[in-house]
């Protein structure tokens, strides 16, 4: 009798994402077997055209023990779980959205073998993997998280992929997440998928993906509001500006996205849809999570942190409609002087951001990388992020390049390529922050990472004043200027004035 078909891989979790992976998997050779709890969604997804078309690539399974029993071994069992699938954990996860993925293992647990592979691709907070790794390495079960990015189309077509985890399960799953992430290169030689490191930071480097796209998104909201408001451009005016930078160094899937987004009409309507949607901007939580975990490393994330609040102070609409009636700022008024020389200054300053946001997100990396002992290369991290994913960018490259010259580079900024190109955009880039502040209208984005370059840049900050005022009321010392090497100082400024 001809033994059972073995499976290259498992998949629970069939929600559009899941579903695509597994195709994109079956399209690079792999036979993979597929489960979800509601099991009627196996059944569904096995029933489509493109499912079946797959022949005996794909076999569903109506329980776990199910889809264990399919895998050839070492098994390798991917899940891509949503937090709305929560059942209760049999240990809290630090992040109870994070939850389900504990219930699950604690099923598994008893009916894996030595050496078997479990792999989140969910968006997770990384310290549930870092738990999780060495949980289960205990119990001789390798644990992979893993950054999934690119959305829908990114998980069929090749997303880009942030795995971490027991490195024992990397040569394992290899060749699955490299065939099917996406390629980048002059012959679609790097596969958008490497080793990031030891446990949580798969999941770490992702999270920092999300809140760079953060604060990529707030920059290019600041640019359209600035352009709509101060020039009043139409959305077709919007497009063109946006098309024409998408072939610059601007060049991205986010600026390609809002170029094309200005064109859309609503086919109730008939007018731009755009402007039919409420302006009140949602999140699931990666951005905050990354602006929290920089406050503990005492990093300055602050394009994420402001783009975070951006769209918090966004869904405060009725708030925001109130004071509008109350509180007065300059009346609406137009930039006065040459358009088109205008719209060139909001692009550099938008470019001039850019840079400082990622500045950011790889100093944050590095900080992590120390604090929590991850071996991390920046280098391939910008690789990773140059196609697939949602912040993928012709200037990723570049952030490469930057990251192979010097790979301890301490700051972008400091790269000649980056230091002469925010030196450039520097007059348009104040000039933009200025008139959005003469004209009343916010530019987070772009003041905040003005903000950041001018201190980073400052030999002296104003923090000798609030060492003095923290000596001053509460004996908190200070050190000193010249007596380096000495102190901590106090002084009695009560006293010491008399
Ligand atoms: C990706 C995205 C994705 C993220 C969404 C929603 O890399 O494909 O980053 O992982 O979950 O963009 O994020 P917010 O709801 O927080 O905006």
């Amino acid at each position: 009798m001809a033994s059972e078909k073995k499976y290259d891989i498992g998949l629970m979790g069939l929600a559009v994402m899941g579903q695509n992976l597994v195709l994109n998997m079956v399209d690079h050779g792999f036979d993979v077997a597929v489960f979800n709890r509601t099991t009627s969604k196996v059944d569904d997804f096995l029933a489509t055209e493109e499912a079946r078309s797959k022949g005996d690539k794909l076999a569903g399974a109506h329980s776990l023990a199910e889809l264990v029993g399919k895998l050839k071994s070492p098994r390798k069992i991917m899940l891509m779980i949503k937090s709305k699938d929560a059942v209760p954990a049999p240990e809290l996860a630090l992040y109870p959205e994070n939850a389900a993925v504990d219930a699950v293992i604690a099923e598994l647990l008893p009916l894996l073998d030595q050496g078997d592979v479990i792999i989140d691709g969910g968006n997770t907070q990384f310290k549930d993997t870092e738990r999780r790794t060495k949980y289960l390495a205990q119990r001789g079960i390798r644990y992979i998280g893993t950054g999934v990015s690119g959305g829908e189309e990114g998980a069929r077509r090749g997303p880009s992929m942030m795995p971490g985890g027991d490195p024992e399960a990397w040569p394992l799953v290899k060749p699955i997440f490299q065939a099917i992430s996406a390629k980048v290169g002059p012959n679609g030689e790097f596969p958008c998928c490497d080793w990031i490191g030891d446990r949580g930071a798969g999941h770490y480097v992702k999270m920092v993906h999300n809140g760079v796209e953060y604060g990529d998104m707030q920059l290019i909201s600041d640019a359209y509001w600035i352009l709509k408001n101060a020039l009043g451009l139409s959305n077709a005016e919007l497009h063109d500006v946006f098309a024409k930078w998408n072939e610059s160094e601007l060049d991205s899937y986010l600026v390609e996205i809002t170029r094309d987004i200005f064109t859309v009409d609503d086919p109730e309507t008939g007018e731009p849809l755009v402007d039919k949607i409420l302006d009140a901007a949602g999140a699931k939580g990666t951005g905050k999570w990354m602006s929290q975990l920089a406050l503990d490393l005492g990093t300055p994330s602050t394009l994420v942190t402001e783009a975070v609040y951006a769209r918090a102070i966004s869904s405060m609409k009725d708030q925001r409609v109130r004071a509008s009636k109350v509180l007065s700022g300059p009346n609406a008024q137009r930039y006065q002087r040459d358009k088109s020389e205008f719209i060139g200054q909001v692009k550099q300053a938008l470019y001039a951001s850019k840079i400082c946001s990622y500045a950011q997100g790889f100093v944050q990396m590095q900080a992590a990388a120390k604090e929590y002992d991850w071996k991390l290369d920046c280098g391939k991290i910008a690789l990773l992020w140059r196609g697939g994913c949602i912040i993928r960018a012709v200037f990723l490259e570049r952030i490469k390049e930057a990251f192979d010259a010097d790979p301890n580079l301490e700051n972008l900024l400091l790269a000649p390529y980056f230091k002469a190109a925010v030196e450039s955009a520097q007059p348009a880039w104040r000039n933009v922050v200025k008139t959005a502040i003469e004209l009343g209208i916010p530019a987070p984005g772009f003041s905040t990472a003005l903000t950041y370059y001018d201190s980073y840049r400052s030999e002296k900050l104003p923090a000798n004043l609030i060492q003095a005022q923290r000596d001053y009321f509460g004996a908190h010392t200070y050190l000193r200027v010249d007596k380096p090497g000495e102190g901590p100082f106090h002084t009695d400024w009560i006293n010491v004035k008399k």
